[in-house]
């Protein structure tokens, strides 16, 4: 069997390793991969600005069995759409439900319609009437530009002042095409939770539970990130929560199939944990990163088969089995993340890291340089990542592997799930 994985972040070194612990042991390729990929896939350049170049590439490897789409811009652009015209089998969704990740207004509309817990939003596309609605409503508020911004487009703002620039920002051009409809919504309060679920269309199969930590800085301090680590099981989450919200996700799928829309892929909630309940901030149409890092090596059911059941439209013959141990990850970045940082320098320790029981390294922003040695290729660098027997020994050795790495800039929080720890 051969798989083909799109993407070169964590969270694809993170499929690509489930993949290859897989009873199938399939043959995997990796596009474009990175130094941590290239170790269990061959890794294959490719340009992702042009879906099109995914179906190529399928063909000047003489075929594949499935293609797994990590990320989300080439599932927005259609790259599913298009390996289906090919006869393709493909985990992740097409163009018409990516749009819950592509329009955050599609996937507001569409909870309205259903009933579905969320904040009460409005949208705009100029900047008189999204001001004018500001005035009336007043600050604290969300604003948040409609299409793709790369996870920058979201301002929860304190005071009008904030918002307005915001508004400003989006419709000055700041996230191109993404921010000429803005939507502004109310702010929801409480602790934020991922679950995600693998869907084929009709039946939902939810994974377990992660927490994210978005802030750049120890104590949710400095700017938003992609995420700067995650854990898994979340103790605040207790059982009737999880059905709330995995009741949320199959009305979710349900709906979009009475639109004629077939969802086949991952879904990921990301939930408030309000006083009323479990609230969606937002819907992303594939694997969190960093959440896929702490949710699969939990995975006890072979992830070839769930991909496989997902693409053809069988999950319902399946169920899954997840290990009871807790998993937590480190998030190693390089100095200036988000913002503007330097690539290139060399990377030591990871072997060490590795002997700590229980630990994976996931490279997230790595390569090889010109002679051999790894160096740093991105903001998110590596993803130290621990599962034990619990919370508390996962975050023991995740941090214990974490003191065996160094390069250059090296920054990391250190308080990732210390607020699970200090509330059990
Ligand atoms: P989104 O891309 O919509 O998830 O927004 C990114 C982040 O902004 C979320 O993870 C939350 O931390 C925050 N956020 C988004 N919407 C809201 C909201 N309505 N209330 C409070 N925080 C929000
Ligand atoms: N960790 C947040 C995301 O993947 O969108």
């Amino acid at each position: 069997m051969r798989i083909l994985v799109i993407g070169g972040g964590g969270r694809e070194h993170a499929i690509v390793k489930a993949l290859s612990e897989s009873r199938h042991a399939p043959e995997l390729f990796c596009a474009p991969g990175n130094g941590g990929t290239a170790e269990l896939a061959q890794n294959l350049p490719i340009d992702l600005e042009d879906p099109g170049n995914v179906v190529d590439l399928v063909r000047r490897i003489g075929g594949v069995d499935l293609v797994v789409v990590g990320p989300e811009a080439p599932l927005v652009m259609g790259v599913a759409n298009l390996l289906a015209a090919s006869g393709i089998p493909c985990f992740g969704p097409k163009a018409a439900a990516a749009e819950l990740e592509g329009s955050k207004w599609f996937a507001k509309r569409l909870m309205l319609d259903h009933g579905i817990p969320t904040a009460r939003a409005e949208v705009f596309e100029n900047r008189e009437a999204a001001g004018a609605y500001l005035a009336d409503h007043g600050a604290p508020i969300v604003v948040k530009a409609d299409g793709l911004a790369a996870g920058k487009g979201v301002t929860v703002a304190r005071d009008l002042e904030t918002a307005m620039h915001a508004i400003e920002e989006c419709f000055s051009g700041a996230f191109g095409e993404a921010g000429e409809v803005v939507v502004l919504e109310d702010v929801l309060e409480g602790q934020e939770c991922s679950l995600l679920a693998f869907t084929d269309g009709t039946t939902v199969l939810p994974m377990v539970p992660a927490q994210d930590h978005k802030r750049a800085l120890d104590g949710d301090e400095g700017p938003n990130t992609g995420g700067m680590g995650a854990y898994s099981p979340v103790p605040v989450v207790d059982d009737a929560t999880l059905a709330e919200m995995t009741a949320i996700l199959e009305r979710t799928v349900a709906a979009l199939r009475e639109q004629g829309v077939v969802y086949q892929g991952v879904l990921y909630g990301g939930f408030m944990l309000t006083a009323e309940g479990p609230k969606v901030l937002e819907f992303n149409v594939r694997f969190g990163d960093p959440e896929a890092q702490v949710v699969l090596p939990r995975l006890k059911t072979d992830l070839v088969d769930v991909m496989l059941a997902v693409a053809s439209g069988t999950l319902s013959d399946l169920t899954l089995g997840w290990r009871d141990e807790a998993a937590l990850t480190v998030v190693l970045a390089s100095g200036g993340y988000p913002d503007s940082y330097e690539k290139g320098k060399p990377i030591s320790g990871i072997e060490e890291a590795e002997a700590v029981p229980g630990v994976t390294v996931y490279h997230a922003g790595t390569k090889r340089g010109d002679n051999g040695t790894l160096v740093t290729d991105g903001g998110r660098v590596l993803d130290v990542t621990a599962v034990a027997p619990t919370l508390r020994e996962a975050r023991d050795r995740a941090y214990e592997a974490v003191s065996k790495i160094s390069f250059e800039g090296m920054h990391y929080r250190t308080d990732i799930g210390m607020r699970a720890l200090s509330e059990a």
